[in-house]
Parts: C-alpha cells; sequence; structure tokens
C-alpha cells in the first residue's frame, strides 16, 4: 500500500479500514511503502499490520509518508517497480491518491501489475467518483475561516480576499464560499471580469457590509494569464500556485478605493483531523478495496456513486478532472454582490 501527492484528511482511515478487514477478515499480510511510489521505486518499506494502524482514524497526514516522485520519469522507473514488488513478493499494490498517482498505477495495470486504486484529493476533482475523502474537512475549514473573517472585514470596512486551494477545479471555492456567504467565488473553469467583481465589492460596501471574494488558487481573469508567485513545477510538470489572492486585493483596492487584504489559506486546509464525513469516507474506502482485492478487480479504483461504493476502470477515473459545471457555478452566482 501506497499514499502520493498531496495529503488529505483521511488518509490514515483508509489505510486502518484496509489493514483492518484484510487482516481480520481475508488474512492478507500488508506491506507499507514509504513516501508514495518512492517507496516501491527504492524499496522503502514499512511494518504495517493491526498494531501498526492503532489509533489512526482521526490522525491527520499519512503515516506512510507521500511524496510527488514520478516513476514515469524515470528511466527504467515501472520496470524497477515490477521487478521490486516481485522480489518483495507483494501480489497486489493498492495506490491511494489523485490523478498523478492513479495515472501511474493504471500504467502498472497495463504493464501486468496487479493494481487497486484508492480516490484521493481535498480539491474532489477526480472524475468517476462523486466525492473523494478530505474535501469535506476542507470546505469546512474554509468555511470557519469565512465566519471569522466576516466580522473583521466589517470592522475595519475592508475588502477581504480568501484564496483556497483548487489547481484546475473550484469545487471548495464554491462549497465554502456558498456556506460563508461570499460576495463572489472566482474558480478556474469561469475565467473572471475584473470590473464585475468590483461592481460585486460596491454594492455590497454601499450596504455596509463588508465583501468577502474567495478565489481558488488556479481561478484566472479573463483573457489574463495564471497569476503565480512561483514558477517551479513539480516531477509531474505542475506549476506550484498561489498569488492571485495577493493580485486580486491590489487591483480591488485600486478600484474600489478600499483597503483590501488576503488571506491564503494554504495547508491549513489539508492538516490536521477529519471530519466525521470524511472518516465514514475514507473508511468505507479502504474497505471496499480490500473487498475488490479478494474479488480479483484489478485496475479498478473504489467511487462512491451517490451513496453506494462501486468499482470503476482506473482508465476512466484519471481520463478526465472532474470539474465545476457551469449550471453548479449559476446557482452560487445568485448570491454574488
Ligand atoms: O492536492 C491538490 C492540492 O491541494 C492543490 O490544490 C494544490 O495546488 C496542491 O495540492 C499543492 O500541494 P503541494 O504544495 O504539496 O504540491
Amino acid at each position: 500500500m501506497l499514499t502520493g501527492g498531496g495529503d488529505a484528511p483521511g488518509l490514515n482511515a483508509v489505510i486502518r479500514s484496509a489493514v483492518r478487514r484484510g487482516v481480520t477478515e481475508y488474512g492478507f499480510d500488508f506491506v507499507g511503502f514509504r513516501d508514495g511510489w518512492l517507496g516501491p521505486l527504492e524499496k522503502k518499506t514499512q511494518r504495517l499490520d493491526l498494531a501498526a494502524t492503532r489509533g489512526l482514524l482521526p490522525k491527520g497526514g499519512t503515516v506512510l509518508g507521500s511524496s510527488r516522485t514520478n516513476p514515469m520519469k524515470v528511466e527504467g522507473g515501472l520496470e524497477r517497480i515490477t521487478a521490486n514488488l516481485a522480489e518483495l513478493e507483494i501480489d497486489v499494490m493498492m495506490a491511494i491518491g489523485g490523478e498523478d498517482t492513479l495515472g501511474v498505477a493504471a500504467a502498472l495495470h497495463d504493464a501486468g501489475v496487479r493494481v487497486i486504486g484508492v480516490p484521493k484529493t481535498i480539491d474532489n476533482d477526480l472524475g468517476a467518483t462523486d466525492y473523494t475523502f478530505g474535501f469535506d474537512t476542507a470546505v469546512q475549514i474554509a468555511t470557519d475561516a469565512i465566519d471569522r473573517l466576516h466580522t473583521t472585514a466589517e470592522s475595519h470596512h475592508r475588502v477581504l480576499v480568501v484564496e483556497v486551494m483548487g489547481r484546475h477545479a473550484g469545487w471548495i471555492a464554491l462549497y465554502s464560499g456558498m456556506a460563508g456567504g461570499a460576495t463572489a467565488i472566482l474558480i478556474p473553469e469561469e475565467p473572471f471580469d475584473l470590473a464585475q467583481v468590483t461592481k460585486w465589492c460596491e454594492t455590497r460596501l454601499r450596504r455596509r457590509y463588508a465583501p468577502i471574494i474567495v478565489v481558488a488558487e488556479g481561478a484566472l481573469p479573463a483573457g489574463g494569464d495564471l497569476v503565480t508567485s512561483d514558477s517551479r513545477t513539480d516531477s509531474f510538470g505542475h506549476v506550484r500556485l498561489s498569488g492571485i489572492g495577493e493580485w486580486l486585493a491590489r487591483e480591488l483596492e485600486e478600484r474600489t478605493g478600499h483597503e483590501a487584504r488576503t488571506t491564503v489559506l494554504g495547508y491549513v486546509q489539508r492538516g490536521g483531523t477529519p471530519t466525521a464525513r470524511d472518516r465514514v469516507l475514507a473508511t468505507r474506502f479502504g474497505s471496499h478495496a480490500i473487498q475488490a482485492v479478494a474479488d480479483g478487480q484489478f485496475g479498478t479504483m473504489v467511487a462512491l456513486h451517490g451513496t453506494e461504493m462501486v468499482q470503476v476502470p482506473l482508465r476512466d477515473a484519471v481520463a478526465q478532472l472532474k470539474t465545476v459545471p457551469p449550471e453548479r457555478y449559476a446557482e452560487a452566482k445568485t448570491f454574488f454582490g
């Protein structure tokens, strides 16, 4: 088992659930791999038995460690992993991760490795599953922050911009912005018109309320480019985001004549204990992933459809990102300004 990519609250709950069910119901033995795909690449393993998973349910992060190591960027990487798995006598690889981690899992499956995927991302942008664990926690943290920012914004008659995570998909911004009563929600899927955002702020200021703008880190102005404060990329080619919030606050201060400030929530959204909802979802994912192993449904990912757990082909899961559809954004837009 391995956990790859950015961590998400609920990873440890998946590990605990899979090991508990696997050991007690099927008598499986588990091996943990350290730090995402780096583990099987370099045979970095960790003991993973019942004792090792005690107390993990509410714990944030991942006890296996994580990384954004991409074995497909390493010369002979996939072959090395295949050989290492055979040498360690691993029958099945359970990969818990987002589009990048599961993309590697799909390639390994094509190469003949028996793989089961578990979806993970706080961004909730994985296709083929309605929800991923970590998302609910991130939305709750962002909503709590927005609630707190309302009172300080109103005391100082300031425009406050809240930058939340969401590289390609604005789900966290959409949910927390709706829950927190944002003046506007700006998401990567819908390039925004700065003049319109200014108008929404002015409407709010006229009513003696202070505007709160929730912006996803991947949002961009219409006709403009992605605003980033750092041009470095990870091994999957993703540029490090963050910067749009600061840029927006500067622009809005100039245009509205009111002081504007930014709060970047950053890793606070990913750290710490999962919500009850995420613990339950993660537990169900772990348990059903073991069921899939027992049933020999290799090359699939466990997914939530409605309230049901289903297995979907890994290739379908990574084929397309799940972005916010225009009609969902339109629902939120009714409340802007
Ligand atoms: O897990 C996805 C994500 O939360 C993105 O929204 C964000 O851009 C990224 O992780 C940042 O993670 P890191 O800094 O660990 O690469």
